[in-house]
């Protein structure tokens, strides 16, 4: 992105503040339980990429050009899960690299995060066409792929990024405006709720709201280095 891209980004999130952070080397195996033996099974991060590149589980392998399976740092501290891969997403098999993931980068940055030290995921692994809203089935279908990326990351933080992924995540059905500004907890892990950048993109009078949600997730993430 061009500077001068970069510091419109900027100035539609209303910040100018930004720092890098390295990448350390990623978690190799989680183990989780096995339902059908009651044994324990070795989960691996290599495997779990291949299973989710040769998914053919719902109709989206029909339509997609190739799956996201997400990117960044598999030993992330901070996991973002957003929604599903846009057009974009699906012809280069990276999440966030539209006009939305500019944006993303740049409130990234803003709280001192890079894509690189964090992971993106979204909650489904191919674009829906025509970026139409993840129908129940495939979201059931895709969530087990989720959940072992977050056993094996062991996130310290979780953002749901929009209104579709917080709300899976959460399992409600309550508006976004009622979920931001609160800590919630998966599986022990705090989970802060995030406006979507694309939503933010249309809707910049909003720019406030996302800068505050920024500002509390960094909070929240400091308190528990303190804690
Ligand atoms: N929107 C999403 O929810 N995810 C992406 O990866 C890109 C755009």
């Amino acid at each position: 992105m061009d500077e001068i891209t970069r510091l419109e980004y900027l100035k539609i999130m209303g910040v100018e503040r930004w720092s890098d952070r390295t990448m350390i080397e990623p978690n190799t195996a989680t183990i989780k339980p096995n339902p059908m033996e009651n044994k324990p099974i070795i989960d691996h991060w290599e495997s779990l990429k291949e299973e989710v590149i040769g998914c053919q589980q719902c109709e989206l392998c029909q339509t997609r050009t190739q799956t996201v399976f997400g990117e960044g740092n598999p030993n992330a501290d901070w996991l973002f899960i957003a929604e599903a891969p846009g057009e974009q997403e699906d012809l280069q098999g990276k999440p966030f690299v539209g006009t939305a993931g500019l944006l993303l980068t740049e409130m990234l940055r803003a709280i001192g995060l890079t894509r690189e030290t964090i992971f993106i995921a979204n909650i489904l692994k191919c674009r829906p066409p025509n970026n139409r809203n993840p129908k129940v089935d495939e979201i059931a279908t895709c969530y087990d792929y989720l959940i072992r990326q977050q056993a094996l990351i062991a996130p310290k933080i979780i953002v749901a990024v929009g209104r579709i992924a917080a709300q899976k995540l959460l399992k409600t059905n309550e508006p976004l405006s009622k979920l931001r500004g609160v800590v919630h907890h998966v599986d022990n892990i705090p989970l802060i709720v995030v406006y979507h950048p694309a939503y933010l993109l249309r809707k910049l009078s909003q720019k406030q709201a996302a800068w505050q949600d920024l500002q509390f997730a960094l909070k929240t993430y400091q308190q528990l280095q303190t804690a």
